[in-house]
């Protein structure tokens, strides 16, 4: 398969078989992250890998710590495009559950899954050391988004799991985490249930001359 194929066929996978992936393919696709760009090869992070009670654990703290909060608010909004984003995200939820409810799938196990990792078996924490430059966050991002599609070409599933930030504090107590790591989010892993509609929403993107300027003369 080309690599943009894999590109565009990775989805996220929100229910999962129960089966363990091997160490060595976990270890393979975090391998992948690594190779992210990253600045001045500092490597500024750490992959965290969960399975079996330390999972549970995590899922718990998200449970019973999580608030809807939204980020840090760092630049001015501006309500125009706000409003054009919002209108993206409601076609969004309403199209995927308009899809599920056709399909009598359980939207309340749907809501859940945010809680615990899609029931998935393995979820990997990508935490990173904040440095001087700023530059790490974004490195990280590049390191999960490497992980996915390695992930993808190995027949593993992921989805990227914003509960993980949101806790962090209450996370990185129960693991015993250094203070000074930043939590960037989780990402749950295993192979993807075959069956289930949750995996077979409707994708789409906005034709890419939507977002696409030219300036080239
Ligand atoms: C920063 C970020 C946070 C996300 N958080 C969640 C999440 O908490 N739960 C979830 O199910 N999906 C989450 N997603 C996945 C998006 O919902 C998903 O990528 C988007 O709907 C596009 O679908 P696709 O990944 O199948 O192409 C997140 C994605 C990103 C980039």
């Amino acid at each position: 398969m080309s690599m943009i194929d894999l590109i565009k066929q990775r989805r996220s996978i929100r229910a999962y078989r129960p089966e363990i992936p091997p160490r060595e393919l976990i270890l393979e696709c975090l391998e992948a992250a690594s190779w992210a760009p990253n600045p001045t090869s500092q490597q500024p992070w750490q992959f965290i890998v969960l399975a079996g009670k330390p999972l549970q654990a995590v899922c718990r703290a998200i449970k019973e710590n999580f608030k809807p909060v939204p980020g840090p608010q760092v630049v001015p909004i501006n309500p125009v495009t706000q409003e054009m984003l919002d209108r993206r995200k409601k076609k969004h939820f309403s199209e995927m559950m308009e899809f599920l409810k056709a399909q009598h799938y359980d939207m309340q196990s749907a809501a859940d899954g945010n809680f615990r990792f899609h029931g998935a078996p393995v979820g990997v924490i990508f935490g990173v050391y904040p440095c001087k430059d700023q530059n790490y966050l974004k490195s990280t991002v590049a390191a999960m988004q490497n992980f996915m599609l390695a992930a993808w070409s190995r027949g593993l599933g992921t989805c990227w799991m914003n509960a993980v930030s949101i806790c962090q504090e209450h996370i990185k107590r129960e693991l015993k985490l250094e203070d000074d790591l930043i939590l960037v989010d989780g990402i749950a892993v295993g192979y993807p249930d075959p069956d289930s509609p949750i995996n077979k929403i409707p994708r789409e993107r906005l034709p890419v001359e939507a977002v696409v300027r030219w300036m080239d003369t």
